[in-house]
């Protein structure tokens, strides 16, 4: 995707002859290199791609992956030992001598591999201009991403049957994974979280070894990766008939959902999304209660690069997709989070996700 490799050397500015994206063993990848091949099939573990100044790249990859690598319009080398895979990484550097990284998602184990290559080399973080390029998305990444939010939204509705006293929170999570992938899902994008009672006060569980009860708040946080791309969506129901306080708590998150994203628009700077949901519910009897980040940018990976918090200073664009998950947690009685997943717009923003978030009552 030549674009897309010169929208990153065009953020890394001038002098770098080459950047490498390098996978390790799965999950050690760098997801640049599907950002980078477009490939949405195959594993690719120690294969690297390597981009160029002239956008032109080149793909060095096993044996076991030829026949993932066919759709490639870029040229492809395939290796067969761990030394002819050596030499055509040496040779795909051959002349370079500043050559960019992305050190959040290479391991060390390469990093040093490629000192050991090419010696003379310098080795340069170009991990900024990385994720300035993934984080705005274009055309066909957003498309790929409301399919991702599809096939979540639908399940946050089907799941609503399966949830009834006596059923343990594992069984619940099976089902959604289930009905993701049962919609063109290749897998959950992140273990799911099914959390009820009081354990929906703890933002990432997943024990999901409780029992559901009657008047429990059930709460499920759950996404579907699809052609490599994520969505990531929070619904809360209460089982039976909600008490007033949850009833409470439910309004003030998704008083305070919408008055955030009332605030996304272009050049708008992120932390005033979040310090706008954040001062919603700190004017009520819950303040302090909203522990977290209002929201982070998704894509190729659940939490992509960029996040929206109190000190997130940088400025909105079109394209960018981020979460927007405001939340109230009270320790031993549970909590409330509402999220969805949001595409920067030229006006606002459009939600990709489209589950209802009115309060529900099971
Ligand atoms: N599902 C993890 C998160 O919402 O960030
Ligand atoms: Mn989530
Ligand atoms: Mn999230």
């Amino acid at each position: 995707m030549k674009s897309r490799v010169g929208k990153i050397f065009r953020n890394a500015g001038k002098g770098i002859d080459c950047i490498v994206f390098l996978n390790g063993t799965e999950p050690l990848h760098d997801m640049t290199f599907f950002y980078i091949t477009g490939f949405t099939s195959g594993l690719f573990e120690g294969s690297a791609v390597f981009t160029y100044p002239d956008k032109s790249l080149r793909l060095v990859t096993s044996l076991l992956e030829q026949e993932s690598a066919r759709r490639a319009d870029f040229p492809v080398r395939i290796f067969k030992s761990i030394q002819e895979r050596e030499k055509m990484f040496k040779s795909s550097l051959r002349g370079c001598r500043k050559i960019g990284v992305n050190p959040p998602e290479l391991t060390y184990r390469n990093y040093l591999l490629l000192k050991k290559l090419v010696p003379k080399a310098e080795l340069i973080d170009v991990s900024e201009a990385v994720m300035k390029a993934r984080v705005v998305k274009d055309r066909k990444e957003i498309a790929t991403i409301r399919r991702a939010c599809k096939i979540s939204s639908e399940v946050a509705k089907e799941i609503i049957p399966y949830i009834a006293a006596g059923v343990k929170e594992y069984e619940l999570a099976a089902r959604i994974n289930f009905l993701m992938q049962k919609k063109g899902a290749s897998e959950p994008a992140f273990e799911t979280i099914p959390a009820s009672g009081p354990n929906s006060a703890e933002a990432h569980y997943t024990a999901a070894d409780r029992t559901v009860q009657k008047g429990d708040f059930v709460l499920f946080d759950f996404g579907a990766r699809y052609k490599k791309y994520v969505s990531d969506l929070t619904r809360t129901y209460v089982l039976g008939k909600a008490k007033k306080k949850q009833k409470e708590m439910y309004e003030i998150v998704l008083k305070a959902q919408r008055t955030a994203m009332r605030r996304i628009r272009p050049g708008v700077k992120a932390s005033t999304v979040h310090n706008a949901a954040a001062r919603m519910i700190d004017k009520t009897k819950y303040r302090g209660k909203f522990t977290h980040g209002l929201g982070h940018s998704i894509g190729l990976s659940v939490h992509d690069g960029m996040g929206l918090g109190p000190f997130s200073d940088f400025k909105l664009e079109k394209g960018m997709v981020f979460t927007v998950e405001p939340g109230i947690y009270v320790r031993g009685y549970g909590g409330v989070r509402i999220e969805d997943d949001i595409v920067v717009t030229k006006g606002g923003c459009e939600s990709l996700t489209t589950a209802d978030r009115n309060f529900i009552e099971i």
